[in-house]
């Protein structure tokens, strides 16, 4: 898989894809990353990449030129899946989205910034328009890296069998069911018996039982869906 970024912060970006799972994905081929910093498709000396918005109005806007210069570069190289927005107003990511896009060969993630893109900027290029959440955030950036690492770590072969993504909250519509490790006891507070029972199929039952009721209690939305 490939990803690409547009966005003017690129500093802001780079950390989460310099640690952990998603660097290990990275160097072992799984997924490709590039950043595109906007402003090096700027037409003017001061590299502007906004401007005010017709109409009036506080906030600036983000100007169509650059990002079709940028998004029409990457075309011509190769065939695009999404071309997706990161947007308060789009749709909420949730773990359905995340399944859908690691089984894609490429995508590029456009960062809005100030108060968004010209609107013909999403009417033109841009596929699908995703959310992380009802609040609004300084820039896409950050929702851009939240959306990568949700994807990254389900591309077939990113998490080996300990971090199976399979075993996630969400991934059955059930929040996951409590976890323990050593020691059995830890200041009279005791890992549940049925844990350290040895029998498989108990266990198993137990788990369920309790990502239900965990579920129920605390978003029982999820079991509406
Ligand atoms: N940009 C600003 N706020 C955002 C949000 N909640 N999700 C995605 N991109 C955003």
């Amino acid at each position: 898989m490939r990803i690409d970024i547009i966005t003017v912060l690129p500093e802001l970006m780079k950390s989460p894809f310099e640690a952990s799972i998603l660097q290990r994905a990275i160097t072992k081929g799984h997924v490709e990353v590039h950043f595109h910093n906007l402003r090096d498709y700027a037409s003017n000396a001061y590299k502007t990449v906004d401007d005010y918005q017709f109409g009036g109005g506080a906030g600036m806007v983000m100007m169509i030129e650059p990002i079709d210069k940028c998004i029409s570069d990457l075309k011509s190289e190769r065939d695009y899946d999404e071309i997706i927005y990161m947007t308060p107003d789009g749709e909420t990511l949730k773990q359905g989205i995340a399944n859908e896009l690691s089984l894609k060969d490429n995508i590029i993630i456009l960062c809005g910034h100030y108060k968004g893109v010209d609107q013909r900027v999403r009417d033109m290029f841009v596929t699908r328009e995703i959310s992380i959440g009802d609040y609004v955030l300084s820039g896409g950036e950050l929702g851009a890296a939240v959306l990568c690492d949700a994807v990254i770590r389900l591309i077939p072969g990113v998490l080996n069998d300990e971090t199976s993504a399979l075993t996630d909250s969400f991934q059955d519509n059930l929040l996951a069911p409590p976890v323990y490790t050593r020691p059995a006891e830890y200041k009279g507070a005791k890992v549940p018996d049925i844990l350290l029972s040895g029998n498989f199929a108990k266990i198993e039952k137990w788990r369920e039982d309790q990502a239900f009721e965990r579920t129920k209690l605390r978003r029982p939305d999820l079991l509406d869906e």
